[in-house]
This record gives structure tokens, sequence and C-alpha cells, in this order.
């Protein structure tokens, strides 16, 4: 019988979901980091070694597609626990220049029917200095630095702010992450604007080709967009050569679920994540790679809870995969049984990986 989903995962689910938060991150940052811990964690829960899922994209080897989605791991703290249990990457953030509470608690909501969670965190963090000193240790863990704006900087002096944090998380990370797609960040996701975010790329850009060694980076957006706001999005994309895009963020449309207008009404703002906002996430994807060719990586996020909804992401045309809501209600097996799908589904002949990057 499955630990975690049957009896794990009911008792935790009956407390508030920041404070469940914050006691397995406690538990995986002081009680799981040393090395006998990382022994269990990894004898238990790291997947075996899958050759038919590696992949080599931008030089990096990476053992399978399936990271974390920025959020989970905002400061840093969990890197290692976190590659113990499988994950291929990991994407810290979003880092903001200077720390910031966030928004008032409670500010994450489980809808439990609906395989979903609500949150309006508002970019909670310790600020991107305060992460450095932990990213300088995290060994050959690939890991990628999603970064944001402070609350308080206004939309007219963001690019700053990203600047900052490219800056300073630059030797650090190997990839990345401009998020103009919270909608938990007031004005944020104007920055998808077409001028707004062609000055940001460029800005960034400019920064990034005065290194040595410029570092992969990638725009994630939103899966509210419409389709002439994406199209303008692709044009930017395009103009700018960025090197790809993370596909979807949290939505603030809040149609089909199954929990009660009341209850969702009661929740209030805040980004959709998890099951329902799968489709519409991998419909993104799709129309992204068909306006942006080949080249451009996309990494697919929204809804994957499992193998199959990987592949259908892999097939609608990424090239990577992240999940936050699915390993919340998965649990630690959950890049094990993934993984043991996708290969079980590669050598059945069930799928096959037609854009697999070797
Ligand atoms: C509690 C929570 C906090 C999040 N924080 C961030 C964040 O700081 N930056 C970001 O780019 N995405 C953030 N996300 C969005 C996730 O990275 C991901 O894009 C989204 O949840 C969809 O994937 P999922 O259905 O697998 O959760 C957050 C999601 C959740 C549930």
């Amino acid at each position: 019988m499955p630990l975690y989903k049957n009896i794990i995962a009911p008792l935790l689910f009956t407390q508030d979901a920041e404070k469940v938060h914050h006691w397995i991150t406690a538990l995986l940052e002081k009680g799981f980091s040393n090395a006998l811990a990382s022994f269990f964690l990894k004898k238990v829960y790291s997947p075996k070694v899958y050759p038919d899922l590696k992949q080599k994209i931008w030089g990096i080897d990476f053992q399978h597609p399936i990271g974390l989605a920025a959020g989970f791991d905002k400061d840093a703290k969990l890197i290692k626990p976190l590659s113990n249990l499988g994950f291929s990457f990991i994407e810290i953030g979003t880092l903001t220049p200077v720390a910031q509470p966030g928004n008032e608690r409670p500010r994450l909501f489980r809808l439990k029917d609906d395989q979903a969670l609500i949150n309006r965190m508002g970019f909670n963090n310790g600020g991107v200095a305060d992460s450095i000193e932990r990213l300088k240790k995290k060994g050959n863990i690939i890991v990628g630095g999603n970064i944001g704006k402070n609350k308080v900087t206004p939309n007219d002096k963001a690019v700053e702010d990203y600047l900052k944090c490219f800056n300073a998380l630059y030797p650090y990370v190997d990839y990345f992450v401009l998020n103009v797609s919270s909608p938990n960040t007031p004005g944020l996701r104007a920055l998808q604007d077409k001028e707004p975010l062609r000055e940001l790329i460029q800005t960034v850009q400019k920064a990034n080709n005065s290194q040595s060694k410029p570092k992969p980076i990638l725009l994630k957006i939103a899966p509210d967009l419409s389709t002439f706001e994406l199209d303008d999005i692709v044009e930017v994309l395009q103009l700018c050569r960025l090197d790809g895009v993370i596909a979807t963020n949290t939505t603030v449309d809040r149609s089909g679920l199954t929990a009660s207008k009341q209850k969702i009404d009661t929740i209030g703002l805040g980004g959709l994540s998890g099951r329902p906002v799968a489709n519409r996430s991998t419909e993104i994807i799709k129309y992204l790679r068909e306006k942006l060719g080949p080249e451009p990586i996309i990494i697919g996020v929204g809804g994957v809870f499992n193998g199959r909804d990987a592949i259908q992401k892999l097939h609608a045309g990424a090239n990577l995969i992240q999940a936050y809501t699915g390993f919340i209600y998965e649990g630690p097996k959950f890049i094990k049984k993934a993984l043991q799908e996708m290969d079980y589904g590669l050598k059945s002949g069930h799928w096959t990986w037609k854009n697999r990057r070797i």
C-alpha cells in the first residue's frame, strides 16, 4: 500500500498547507542533508538510471527530463535532498534583489478534489545574496535561477531588479529564468507585453553576453495569455533569440473546478496549479513549438503527476518537464514512479520520443 498517498498525505492534508510545507522543508533541510540521510533518501527514492531518458541540452547532461519547478525551494536550501529524491534539475527562486516576506497568511490552499493548489505567496524569499553561500556548495546538481522583481519596485525600474539578480547569481546557476508571469506580484504580468519584454530580455542578454561563458536564459510565461499575446511573445523571443521558454506558471482562471464556488470565493485571489492547468499548459507548449520551430528549449510545466502527463508534454514539443503540485500530491516516490512509467512506455513502444536531444 502506498504509504504516502494513503496515510501520510491524508494526515498532512488535515493541516494548514503552508505549515505542512514548512515542516517538510525543515525536515529535508535539517534531517535529510547529512551523509547518512542522503544515503537513505537515495537508496529508497532515487530512480534507476535510464539511458533512454538521458539528454544533453546546452552542453549539460540531464539524467532524465523531470526537474522541480520554481517556488518549492525558493532560497536554495534543499538542493541536495531534492536531488536525492530524483529530480534531474532544481529551479530555485523566484529570488528578488532584497528579501521580502510575501503576502499575508493564509496564502496557500489545497483543492483536494481537483488535485490542485491555489497560492498567493507573493515571492516570499530571503533575497538573492542570501542564497549564494548555499549555491556555492551545490556540487554538480543542475540548478536554474528563477529571478523576479521586488514588490515595491515599480515596473519602469523592474529591469534593474532582474539585472541585480542575474549578476549576483551568474557564477552559481546553470540557467536563468526571467519570471514575468506570477499572478501574485501586482503588475508583474504586464512585463509580458511586447515592449517591456523586449527591453527586459535585451538588457539581461547584454549582461549575459559580456560574460566569457553566457548562460541559457529562459522566459516563464502565464497560461492565461491569449493567442494574440502569445504571438507577441513569439515575436520578441525570435527577435531576441532567447534560449527557451517555460510554459507555464499558475493560472488565474477558475473554470471547470470540482470545488464549490463558495470554497473558491472564500480562498480568493491567487494562482491555481496542478491538474486543472495541465491541458492549457500543454496547449501552449504545442502552440509555441509550432511557432518557434525546433530550436528553442521549452520546459513544460503544469499538472504533471505521472509519466503519462510528462509524455504528453514532451509530445507537444517540450524538451524538459517540471512539476510542483504533482510532487505534493504524489509524494517522495513521484520521480521514481514517473520515470518507470516513461521508460516502460518507451520500451513497449507506447510512445516514441521524437524530439529527444542527445
Ligand atoms: C506554492 C507555489 C509557489 C510557487 N512559486 C513560484 C515562484 O516563486 N516562481 C515561479 O516562477 N513559479 C512559482 N510557482 C509556479 C510553479 O513553478 C509552476 O509553474 C506551477 O505551479 C504549475 O506547475 P504544477 O502544476 O506542477 O504545480 C509556484 C507554485 C506553487 C504551487
